[in-house]
């Protein structure tokens, strides 16, 4: 038989393997726990492995949080008990600074751990930027969870690692960790290596990694039958490392198959007798290594071969031979089979990444959820309003087509379009774009940039056809008399008699006509005040069951409320919707609140106020149905919360303005009138297109009739806005809501915490009241606005906003003056054009 041959296989059980180099501080080690929040202590050292673990909240901007069930989480070390998991798009990306050249182990692990409470197990794809990297697939009978792991160099100074949908199942993810590897291990001849399976030979159950390990590879023991283990604790040395590449036997040849790269490390540990010898020949699927392996005494010798093997039927075999010189059978200390994975698609041009990452910037388009990761590749995942040319999986994609019309734009048009060098295609048309038509455009062969707000002289290269500019009332087209007249125009005009006439006639009636259009032209646009909005569908009441089918099960949560959950639904199989859920028994405060909204809701309805769709109230089970905004709330957005804290100062205004005027329906607009006694930034919520609208109704209350007050021992509200003149007296009145809207404009100035320990005073009001005394008014405004604080609209506001939130109610003025001084800041505005 064959063991009679020498097939012995001794076992070596020993740490040393391990030390196959000098332990490598983790300086460079990434470490991420998914869905770490950033409330909690990070970075942190995980104590086993003395690892050093961070939040991957600044490497990815979508996902949700989520953490195995109790059961689950006893056995797992810290960083894989939570996770992130991605309910929205298809395609969610993190970005990882990595070193361009350098060979990297990139490993993810995915634990499932029932966090949904659904028990259903995901399915999906992991891609590293445009490739396929590994399908997910824990539906496998048996399979509970896994890790993934690739060595890889990376191609460039970023590395996107992206989990694809590709199913019903949410893909979701419990740690990313990325180890830089020497430059001279793991040779390939091409391509990236999958590991398939990495063992130490021994009986013992402990895993080995980091800090043992200082790669952090991870060995599982592996013990077989009919071998003996010998084990030694001397160090050894490491010498040999990964150089054991047999250059002579390269030959080119075609792999069509899968290929296998086998790494297997041998020591000798035994002191051997003069007459003693061991040798053998690696066999691996059937092929030999040329070369007799005798280890060496205390030192690792890798040996791998230099090209790739096939594995017969997907079952690799390794064999060790005793040549007829040894004396002893061969041993094995570990190894590690890998498959060849190839990335041939080559990533989007990347002046075109840069340019198009540039633009998005600019436009603020942190919300749309397909652009991430790469923008052209793989196809299916294109970013939407995107068009790229393909020559050959190997040459990077080009953009050729731009389609952002009808998306809010506002600024002007970006200058990085022009390094979109192969744009052919470019819609922007139907925003509120400003500012002069740029040279470059000429390059672009159809341009829509009509119903925008451009102003200038339309360059000569672009009065031609494919390039349509209609509906910027102030841009002017030389040689047409029907647009804007000039200076220029004029003159020339005065100078012949015979054209006076026309002229002044025309002139006079664009004069009319500009006046008496609305403030659209120069600045942002107001709604009109006290706007009621038409409600198209019945506001209707739902079954238990209808809420469960829009919900699809609560499958994806928006937020949280005071009382329940709020969760995505789909209405009509179209419209979005969000849907509030009670969670608790009908005796307790909560449902109160609840009910309040509901009967609240229904009477009201205004622009700015977040519309009722319906809601449901069928015995325990209370659901309210809103129209769902998909750009969150104000206090996301000037935390940055989305990436850069939004919002120039000419929508920030406008913004508040429109809130204003949501409240100012509330005290004055409806029958009985209505305090809201909660009015927060985190209750303002924006729309497509940021137009501010209030919510969460739940304190809300009717006021009390002229010469009636509300007295309740009960104040409610949210510390930092809570009007101090009412929680000491607990009278309310409309004026509480004047105070909260007074510290939410004082929040839009500042971009400051309204309650903040640290600073002189913690109370926003009195802080800004403490720095406004020393002379230090700039230290108020918010950098990121980057204006003047001499600027008029800026000033004004925040004395509006001081007077808002006075300590004596008497002196705040109503929402109505609000409404009115905030208008007047717009108008201010317009002396101040940068800061539209
Ligand atoms: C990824 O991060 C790098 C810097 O860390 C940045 O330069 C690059 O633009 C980012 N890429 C994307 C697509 O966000
Ligand atoms: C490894 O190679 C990369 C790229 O060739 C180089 O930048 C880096 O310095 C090398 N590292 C070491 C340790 O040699
Ligand atoms: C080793 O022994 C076997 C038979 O015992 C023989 O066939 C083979 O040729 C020998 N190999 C060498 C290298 O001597
Ligand atoms: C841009 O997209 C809109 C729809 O989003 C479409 O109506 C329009 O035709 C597109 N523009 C071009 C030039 O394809
Ligand atoms: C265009 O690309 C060049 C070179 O990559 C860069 O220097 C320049 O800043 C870019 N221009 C814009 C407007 O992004
Ligand atoms: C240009 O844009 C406007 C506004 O979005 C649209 O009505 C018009 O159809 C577009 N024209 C073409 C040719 O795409
Ligand atoms: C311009 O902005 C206003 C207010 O932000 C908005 O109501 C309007 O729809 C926008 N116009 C376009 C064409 O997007
Ligand atoms: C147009 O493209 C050409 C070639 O790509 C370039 O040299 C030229 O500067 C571009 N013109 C403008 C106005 O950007
Ligand atoms: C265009 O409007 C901006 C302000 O919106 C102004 O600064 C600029 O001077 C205007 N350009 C022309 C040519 O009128």
């Amino acid at each position: 038989m064959e063991r009679s041959r020498g097939l012995l296989l001794m076992l070596i059980a020993t740490m040393a393997i391990i030390h196959l180099v000098q332990p490598q501080n983790q300086q460079e080690f990434i470490s991420l726990d998914c869905g770490l929040p950033l409330e909690e202590m990070s970075p942190y050292i995980e104590p086993e492995t003395g690892l050093l673990f961070s939040s991957d909240h600044d490497v990815i901007q979508t996902g949700e949080i989520g953490i195995v069930e109790d059961a689950v989480r006893a056995s797992l070390l810290k960083p894989y008990m939570r996770l992130r998991y991605f309910p929205e798009g298809t395609r969610n990306c993190y970005n990882l600074s990595l070193q361009k050249g350098r060979k990297y182990l990139i490993r993810a692990w995915l634990i499932y751990g029932n966090y949904d409470g659904r028990d259903i197990k995901p399915k999906f794809d992991l891609f590293l930027g445009p490739n396929l990297w590994a399908t997910v697939d824990l539906q496998e009978p048996g399979k509970k969870d896994t890790a993934e792991e690739i060595l890889h160099t990376a191609t460039s100074n970023s590395l996107q690692i992206c989990l694809v949908k590709t199913g019903e199942t949410t893909p979701f993810i419990s740690s990313l960790e990325l180890r830089p590897l020497g430059n001279n291990s793991y040779f390939t001849q091409s391509g990236s290596l999958k590991l398939l399976g990495r063992k130490y030979f021994s009986e013992s159950k402990e895993y080995i990694r980091y800090p043992n390990d200082a790669y952090d590879r991870q060995w599982l023991p592996r013990f077989l039958q009919g071998t003996t283990q010998i084990s030694t604790t001397s160090d050894m040395s490491n010498s040999d490392v990964y150089s054991a590449h047999q250059k002579s036997h390269l030959k080119p040849q075609q792999y069509p198959l899968l290929l296998y790269y086998l790494y297997s490390y041998f020591a000798e540990i035994q002191d051997l007798q003069a007459d003693e010898t061991r040798e053998f020949i690696e066999v691996f699927n059937g092929e030999d290594f040329s070369i007799p392996v005798n280890p060496k005494k205390l030192e690792v010798t890798t040996m791998n071969k230099f090209y790739p093997s096939t594995c017969k039927g997907g079952k690799c075999s390794l064999q060790l031979k005793r040549t007829n010189r040894s004396t002893l059978p061969p041993l094995i200390n570990a190894c590690e089979i890998y498959r060849v994975i190839t990335f041939p698609q080559s990533e989007t041009n990347e002046e075109d990444v840069v340019a198009i990452k540039s633009i998005k910037d600019t436009y603020g388009l942190i919300n749309r959820i397909t652009w991430q990761g790469d923008p052209c590749v793989p196809q299916h995942l294109m970013w939407d309003g995107l068009n790229c040319r393909y020559k050959d999986i190997s040459t990077p994609p080009r953009i050729t087509y731009l389609n952002l019309s009808s998306t809010g734009l506002t600024g002007t048009i970006a200058a990085s379009i022009q390094n979109l060098t192969q744009l052919e295609k470019l819609d922007l048309s139907n925003n509120n774009l400003t500012g002069e038509l740029p040279d470059f455009l000429s390059n672009i062969s159809f341009i829509n940039l009509s119903e925008n707000d451009l102003n200038g002289t339309v360059p000569q290269t672009l009065q031609r056809k494919g390039v349509l500019l209609h509906g910027n009332a102030r841009l002017y087209h030389p040689g047409s008399f029907s647009k804007l007249p000039s200076k220029k125009i004029i003159a020339a005009i005065v100078a012949s008699a015979a054209f006076v006439v026309i002229l002044v006639t025309a002139l006079v009636l664009f004069l009319a006509h500009r006046r008496k259009k609305p403030a659209v032209v120069e600045g942002p646009q107001l709604t009109r005040p006290k706007e009621l909005v038409e409600n198209k569908k019945k506001r209707k009441r739902f079954t238990y069951i209808e809420v469960l089918r829009m919900t699809n099960n609560f499958q994806s949560v928006l937020g949280k409320g005071g009382f329940g959950e709020v969760y995505l639904g789909t209405l009509y199989d179209s419209e979005q919707v969000a849907v509030k859920v009670h969670s608790g028994s009908s005796t307790d405060q909560g449902f109160k609140q609840f009910k309040a909204e509901v009967d609240l809701l229904l009477r009201v309805h205004h622009t700015n106020l977040v519309n009722l769709v319906g809601y449901c109230d069928e015995e325990d089970h209370l659901a309210l149905i809103y129209e769902f905004l998909p750009n969150g709330d104000l206090k996301e957005h000037l935390s940055g919360k989305h990436g850069t804290p939004i919002i120039n100062w000419g929508m920030r205004l406008r913004i508040a303005l429109e809130a204003a005027q949501g409240l100012e329906y509330l005290h004055t607009g409806c029958t009985p009138s209505m305090i809201h006694r909660d009015v927060k930034t985190a209750n303002i919520l924006l729309g497509e297109h940021f137009q501010a609208k209030l919510a969460d109704f739940g304190l809300s209350r009717s006021s009390p009739l002229v010469g009636e007050s509300h007295v309740s021992t009960v104040v409610a509200g949210t510390p930092g806005y809570l009007d101090p003149e009412y929680h000491d007296t607990g009278r309310l009145s409309e004026k509480s809501d004047v105070y909260s809207f007074g510290v939410v404009l004082l929040e839009m100035i500042t971009n400051k915490p309204v309650i903040d320990e640290t600073r002189e005073k913690s109370n926003i009001t009195q802080w800004v009241m403490f720095e406004l005394n020393r002379g230090e008014a700039t230290r108020i405004i918010d950098p990121n606005l980057g204006v003047d604080y001499n600027s008029a609209s800026v000033w004004n506001a925040l004395l509006l906003a001081m007077s808002c939130a006075d300590r004596s109610s008497t002196k705040r003025p109503t929402m109505s003056n609000v409404v009115s001084k905030l208008r007047e800041c717009l108008e201010n505005l317009r002396g101040d054009p940068e800061l539209l």
